[in-house]
């Protein structure tokens, strides 16, 4: 079997548009979060989410002790969120700015979010260069809006046909 390009494998997989979230957790006192496009719904019953954070992530590993996450999906207005959490060094100023506050876990909701998925972590599984993080939903709440869309390495929004 030939060996897939890197950068060929970035650039296809770049043709699958994704909804943008950050996903949230508390670092002791501190919120930390990292933008995230490998959301996903897993399970109605009983109510499960998943995202792939990187193993390298350090705001994965920061937020991982706590045993709990937020999932918050970006609206159309969020574009600069998006890109202040997945600059690649966090110095602790993602936050600033922004306000949240907690629901059911303890880990951050952004306000002015889409919709956020407030989850306890019930399963982490190693895959190649990722984790695959299982999160049991234990609150959750949306609100009416355009969502933020990543496509080809860009943002927009969606337009119905
Ligand atoms: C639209 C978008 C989607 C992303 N999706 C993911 C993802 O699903 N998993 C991941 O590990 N990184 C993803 N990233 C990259 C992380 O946000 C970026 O590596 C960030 O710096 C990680 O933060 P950390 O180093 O503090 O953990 C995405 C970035 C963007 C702009």
């Amino acid at each position: 079997m030939p060996s897939i390009d890197p950068n060929e494998f970035r650039r296809v997989l770049g043709h699958f548009p994704t909804g943008v979230t950050v996903v949230t957790g508390m670092n002791g006192a501190e919120p930390v979060g990292l933008t995230i496009g490998s959301f996903t719904s897993v399970s109605l019953d009983p109510p499960l989410v998943g995202f792939l954070p990187g193993r390298t992530s350090s705001s994965w590993e920061a937020m991982a002790p706590a045993g709990s996450f937020c999932v918050n999906v970006l609206g159309a207005g969020q574009g600069d969120t998006c890109w202040t959490f997945a600059r690649s060094s966090d110095d602790g100023s993602r936050f600033d700015g922004l306000d949240w506050h907690t629901e059911a876990t303890g880990a951050p909701v952004i306000d002015g979010s889409l919709a956020w998925i407030d989850c306890e972590t019930e399963q982490v599984i190693e895959m190649g260069d990722h984790y695959f993080v299982l999160g049991a939903v234990k609150a959750l709440g949306g609100a009416d809006g355009d969502p933020l869309l990543f496509f080809r390495g860009g943002l927009g929004t969606f337009s119905p046909i």
